[in-house]
């Protein structure tokens, strides 16, 4: 699909979620990016975005999610700033609204923003006229990580329908998980949450999504296992027991289907939600995950700036 062809499909000012894209939108996205990769390589598109002036306001620690989109914008021509919030008004007590006008008025046009509060991104939308790229709002959702993480599945095991991903760990405080069932089931897959029951609570009334409160019945006919970070930031508690009972290595991933691969968003905690030799081994899609950040980021900024 060329690049004017997939922009054309998407009609959206700001991606604020991935709830509510449809298959269509998810595939034409995921295409996109994988037309970026070669742009990427070849250096093909680099006056798409040249009248863009992209704004990275993470107000949250960040490195491959800001990374990647420093650089996709930089590969597309933009311009690009980067607010670092710790040098900035918002330590003299600046409020985000005013920050995210002062952003305006300097001339940025597409903002990331990431921000510890849930509906953070949604509020720039309706306060300014820049559009908005959710970077990961906190526990609520992180639709980039969520096409990146579809894209890095579909590389490696083709067509998701039919397929069961299985999502392991701190799913309750996880933006991630959340934009990884919309994004899985809008393309066919059946997702599988489990955890320590805490963690895990309230998901049997997602629709499609399986919850599993033992390792065996979490692992068990896996086509793929992501693991996640234990989000102590965000008041996960009780990690001990969880390493014992749900860290992931080589042995314990004998349970899952030959071949299925394991998966992480990143930043990991080696040793706590999975072991290092898993995460460096054969099966790890780690690498590739965080490789795939920038074309689809590229992607992204490209659909919502409508630049074709
Ligand atoms: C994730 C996030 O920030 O939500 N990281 C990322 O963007 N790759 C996951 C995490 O922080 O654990």
């Amino acid at each position: 699909m060329t690049l004017e062809a997939a922009a054309r499909t998407w009609s959206h000012r700001h991606l604020l979620d991935v709830e509510g894209l449809g298959r269509d939108e998810l595939e034409h996205v995921l295409d996109l990016a994988v037309e970026m990769r070669e742009a990427r390589r070849t250096r093909s598109h680099r006056s798409v975005l040249e009248a863009e002036t992209v704004g990275l306001a993470f107000y949250e620690a960040s490195t491959r999610t800001r990374v990647s989109f420093e650089l996709a914008a930089v590969a597309l021509g933009a311009t690009v700033v980067d607010l670092a919030i710790a040098g900035s008004s918002v330590g003299k007590g600046e409020s985000l609204v005013d920050t995210l006008r002062t952003l305006e008025r300097t001339g940025v046009t597409t903002l990331v923003l990431r921000h510890g509060s849930s509906g953070a991104p949604h509020l720039a939308a309706r306060t300014t006229g820049m559009r908005i790229v959710n970077a990961g709002d906190g526990t609520h959702a992180h639709p980039t990580q969520a096409l990146l993480d579809a894209l890095t599945l579909r590389d490696a095991l083709g067509p998701l329908d039919g397929r069961r991903v299985t999502i392991v760990g701190d799913i309750l405080h996880s933006r991630v998980a959340r934009s990884n069932i919309h994004a899985l089931r809008a393309l066919g897959a059946t997702v599988r949450v489990a955890g320590p029951s805490a963690w895990v609570a309230g998901f049997e009334a997602w629709p499609g999504v399986e919850v599993a409160t033992t390792l065996e019945a979490a692992l068990e006919g896996s086509d793929a296992v992501m693991t996640l970070r234990v989000q102590l930031e965000r008041g996960a508690g009780g990690v001990a027991a969880y390493t014992e009972q749900w860290r992931l290595d080589d042995e314990r991933m004998a349970m899952v289907l030959p071949g299925a691969p394991v998966l992480h968003p990143g930043p990991t905690n080696e040793g706590i939600e999975l072991t290092a030799a898993l995460a460096n081994g054969p099966r790890s899609l780690i690498g590739r995950q965080v490789e795939n950040g920038v074309p689809v980021r590229m992607a992204v900024l490209a659909q919502v700036t409508g630049a074709a």
